[in-house]
């Protein structure tokens, strides 16, 4: 069912703390890893979201046995191409392509064909990309030459390591093969373009024989079997996606500050941090600690005195990937035209999100000129809406509903915005957190 909010008020000026869910992309890899280690591993601040519940109920399904309560998580591996299940199953990764391009691999060694499926937006995308090098390890996919959900994987009991060169970028794709390769016997080489690393992270803390050779837009992977994962006790840190929200929120809020609290800090996720520096504004990183290999740290952040434009430096792209939509509120907001290029991959997310952002851009009188990878967006420093506007999101994009909402309360107007819902995808207290802060909405 399609619910709706409505906002019609600004956000007053606030001062205040707060703590944000769970990393999406770490709670997957996570779980993932923990139903191949041997012995229970134990979680706290999973996130609590639709794509980490799918995650939770296709381990099930593969007949892994997990604890799910409001304090943590507790899963019990049996060790590497232990899943047990029936003939036919279906695994059903709903709007996740992290879930459903990471658990593919873990698939290849399987004697039946299953079935992987997911919602609307996940079947529009692309899986070419993990098919690809997940056949030259020996798996097999139908119908052939399909390259969409609904797909049926077939494992292999005699796979061979492979060579692979991953040149998206796509930390999906990179994780892919890295899972892959815990099955294959002897050494898996990847050339992968830069991407975030939790996985290289993960693999490096639990002992997984891993080499890395970072050059400078790529890293060198060599990654060998090893018999058993050990278990992995981990507290999540909060995402720095979903405190990117209100990141940019505080900077478009007059007089207004706020801290975020144990945001994971990871070099390759704080691209946005950098670009918003860069256009004006003030973010800090403060109380900075290590945890298993990630960075962590409070963000503190406040309202932003005067915003410029900014031709974005193409080597931030793949550690913004996902906050570029509530980047392009900022550039709305901002001195001068802003330049964003080399970002087809924007385009293939769980909605078309470089044209969606234009397309909202223009309904609140921002010019902006769009290509297939690019888009130029003509800011307005004096931005200040007074009339009507309707977001329908059609594919039920979280991102696309929480920049929506931003823009309203930031900008003002009046605003009837589609899809609430979708912030169970990754952000479930997206809205709570407005309402901590003095956003007004009604439902
Ligand atoms: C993710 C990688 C990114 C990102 C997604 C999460 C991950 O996708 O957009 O939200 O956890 O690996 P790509 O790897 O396809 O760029």
């Amino acid at each position: 069912m399609d619910k709706i909010i409505w906002i019609d008020k600004k956000i007053n000026n606030y001062n205040k703390k707060i703590v944000v869910d769970g990393d999406k992309s770490l709670s997957i890899r996570w779980a993932l890893l923990a139903s191949q280690a041997l012995g229970i591993s134990k979680a706290h601040n999973l996130l609590n979201s639709d794509d980490v519940l799918n995650t939770i109920n296709c381990l099930k399904k593969l007949g892994v046995k997990i604890v799910l309560n409001k304090k943590y998580c507790e899963i019990l591996g049996n060790g590497l191409n232990s899943f047990k299940y029936k003939k036919n199953i279906v695994l059903n990764a709903g709007n996740s392509g992290t879930l459903a391009r990471l658990l593919i691999a873990l698939l290849i060694r399987s004697p039946y064909k299953i079935k992987i499926v997911g919602d609307k937006s996940l079947s529009k995308r692309d899986f070419l990309r993990v098919i690809k090098p997940l056949k030259k390890f020996g798996a097999t996919f139908y119908p052939k030459n399909k390259t969409t959900l609904p797909l049926y994987v077939k494992g292999n009991d005699h796979l061979r390591p492979i060579n692979y060169y991953e040149n998206i970028g796509s930390a999906q794709v990179k994780s892919c093969i890295m899972l892959a390769a815990l099955n294959a016997p002897g050494k898996t080489k990847i050339t992968a373009k830069n991407s975030r690393n939790h996985t290289e992270i993960l693999y490096k803390y639990l002992n997984i024989p891993i080499k890395i050779l970072k050059k400078k837009n790529i890293s060198l992977i060599e990654i060998k079997s090893k018999n058993n994962i050990q278990p992995l006790n981990y507290k999540i840190p909060s995402d720095i996606s979903s405190s990117a929200f209100f990141v940019v929120l505080t900077l478009l809020t007059k007089k207004s500050s706020l801290i975020i609290k144990n945001v994971n800090i990871n070099e390759s996720r704080i691209g946005s941090m950098i670009i918003l520096n860069k256009m004006g504004a003030r973010i800090v990183f403060k109380n900075k600690r290590n945890y298993k290999g990630e960075k962590i740290a409070d963000i503190h952040v406040k309202s932003a005195k005067s915003l410029k434009s900014i031709k974005c430096p193409t080597k931030y792209n793949s550690s913004a990937i996902d906050e570029f939509l509530i980047i392009f509120l900022v550039a709305a907001k901002s001195k001068g035209v802003s330049y964003f290029k080399d970002l087809s991959e924007l385009n293939k997310k769980e909605s078309q999100r470089l044209k969606l952002g234009s397309k909202i851009l223009n309904k609140i009188g921002i010019k902006t000129k769009l290509t297939n990878n690019s888009i130029k967006i003509y800011g307005d420093p004096n931005l200040d809406l007074k009339k009507n506007y309707e977001i329908k999101n059609f594919f039920k994009d979280h991102r696309v509903f929480m920049m929506s909402a931003i823009a309203a309360l930031a900008f003002g107007g009046k605003w009837k915005i589609h899809n609430s819902d979708s912030i169970k995808t990754s952000f479930p207290s997206f809205l709570k957190l407005i309402k901590h802060l003095g956003g007004k909405f009604i439902q």
